[in-house]
């Protein structure tokens, strides 16, 4: 067990704690650790890092919510980037405050306008429709990589306009774009030698004679057309939706496999009645929290519940320990599809809120489709398992304690072997 003391030792007498939340033992089973961050004050001194944390849900909305005092343009990772360089062009959304914010979030807003992503609905349900019934006719099948990583695979690229087989080049990019908001440690530097040559790939494929005419990525050149933003900025706001619109919602839907595996009865109620399918979603992003955590930065002295906070200082705002905080959840540490989860902060929240979340909640639907295929999916099978191993603002499962997340078919439909369920890229932990 690491030293988990939290003690009085911080700056200013604030409650000081030398645990290291990107450390293995933290990431493997954060949730404890949370309590134990949220129990010891609305702001706590992290010394190994010299950088305050925020875990109470009312200090961390109040961070989110605002900007201009929890800066996000010195970078929301670890890194600071007023003194270190960024390891690529900072993104001009989520590394960006307004007005340049406000002026970016606009063009890639009006890109996946309600009506937009309206127009993908039925696309996503056509094609969750046709991977069910593939998967159904396989028989048991592996739910994280065959529908958390497949899904999003198959709907995403098309609807950003991206034509070509992308698959490795988007999870590899997903992964070091996550990791790298976290120290220089392993895993950040295996997930950026995996990458070798993706960073290009990627930027190959934000240019607009990449995409397809009237996709996502399209459509933010239009307002390089207006002359909103420059063609180089439309380039950026296209990373912006490589970087955040793969790993997260295959994540988010391995959590929601995860959590349906682990609890039966949960997974019975959804079978029940689908009309559940957004709420277990939603559920599932409170619960579980993809996006665990991101930094802000403060802009000048600002004074959280008697304890002095320096202008300039890193702030790390614990998402997954707010959306469990019994100040604000009754019995958070239960996994309950019929809870009404609104006001969670699994997307974030104020200026910053997630921009996909429309498209990501359709995904989290279509995802659920499967069960309305003919025969149906009649269950997951869930064994007891340590919990899922986080880094950072993403999800791992290792494998060697991977819960068994494989979907069966219903009774006479052809079952070929089972085949393990291994969670992606667990060997880059
Ligand atoms: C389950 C899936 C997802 C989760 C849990 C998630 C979570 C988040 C969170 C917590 C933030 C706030 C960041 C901050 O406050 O600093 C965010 C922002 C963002 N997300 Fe998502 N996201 C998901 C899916 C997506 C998708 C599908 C896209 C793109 C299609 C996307 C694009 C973005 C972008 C561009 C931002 C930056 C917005 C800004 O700074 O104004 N996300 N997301």
């Amino acid at each position: 067990m690491p030293d988990t003391t939290v003690e009085a030792a911080g700056p200013g007498g604030a409650p000081a704690s030398a645990l290291d939340p990107f450390g293995d033992d933290f990431l493997r089973d954060p949730f404890a650790f949370h309590t134990q961050l949220r129990e010891a004050g609305p702001v706590v001194w992290l010394e190994r890092y010299g950088v305050w944390a925020m875990a109470r849900y009312a200090e961390v909305h109040d961070a989110l919510r605002n900007w201009a005092t929890y800066s996000s343009a010195a970078g929301v990772g670890l890194s600071d980037f007023r003194k270190e360089k960024p390891w690529r062009p900072p993104s001009l959304l989520l590394e960006a405050d307004p007005p340049e914010h406000s002026r970016a979030r606009k063009a890639v807003a009006r890109a996946m306008s309600p009506r937009t992503i309206a127009a993908l609905r039925e696309d996503f349900a056509r094609e969750a429709d046709s991977l069910a019934a593939e998967l159904l006719a396989r028989g048991t099948v592996d739910g994280v990589t065959e529908i958390a990583e497949a899904y999003p695979l198959r709907v995403f690229p098309r609807a950003v306009g991206i034509t070509q087989d992308c698959r490795e080049q988007l999870l590899a990019y997903g992964n070091m774009a996550f990791n790298a908001f976290g120290p220089r440690n392993q895993l950040q530097a295996d997930s950026m030698a995996q990458v070798q040559g993706v960073a290009a790939w990627i930027a190959a494929h934000c240019a607009r004679e990449a995409l397809a005419p009237g996709g996502l990525g399209d459509r933010i050149y239009a307002s390089a057309d207006e002359g909103t933003v420059t063609e180089d900025e439309a380039a950026l706001l296209v990373r912006s939706l490589l970087t955040a619109g793969v790993d997260t919602t295959v994540i988010g839907l391995g959590c929601a496999l995860d959590c349906l595996a682990r609890d039966g009865a949960q997974w019975q109620l959804l079978r029940g009645d689908l009309s559940l399918a957004g709420a277990a979603f939603e559920e599932t992003l409170r619960y579980a929290s993809p996006v665990q955590t991101f930094f802000r930065t403060t802009t000048r002295e600002v004074e959280v519940d008697g304890i002095t906070i320096g202008a300039g200082e890193k702030v790390l705002l614990f998402l997954a320990a707010a959306n469990r905080d019994p100040r604000r959840w009754t019995d958070p540490d239960r996994f309950d599809i019929r809870r009404r989860a609104v006001g969670h902060v699994g997307f974030g929240y104020g200026i910053h809120a997630c921009v996909g979340a429309a498209f990501a909640r359709l995904e989290g639907r279509g995802a659920a489709a499967g069960a309305r295929a003919p025969r149906g999916i009649p269950g997951t099978s869930g064994r007891a398992a340590p919990p899922p191993q986080q880094h950072a603002q993403r999800l791992r499962l290792p494998a060697a304690h991977a819960p068994d997340t494989r979907v069966r078919p219903a009774a006479g439909a052809a079952r070929p072997q089972a085949r393990h369920h291994r969670w992606p890229r667990s060997g880059s932990t």
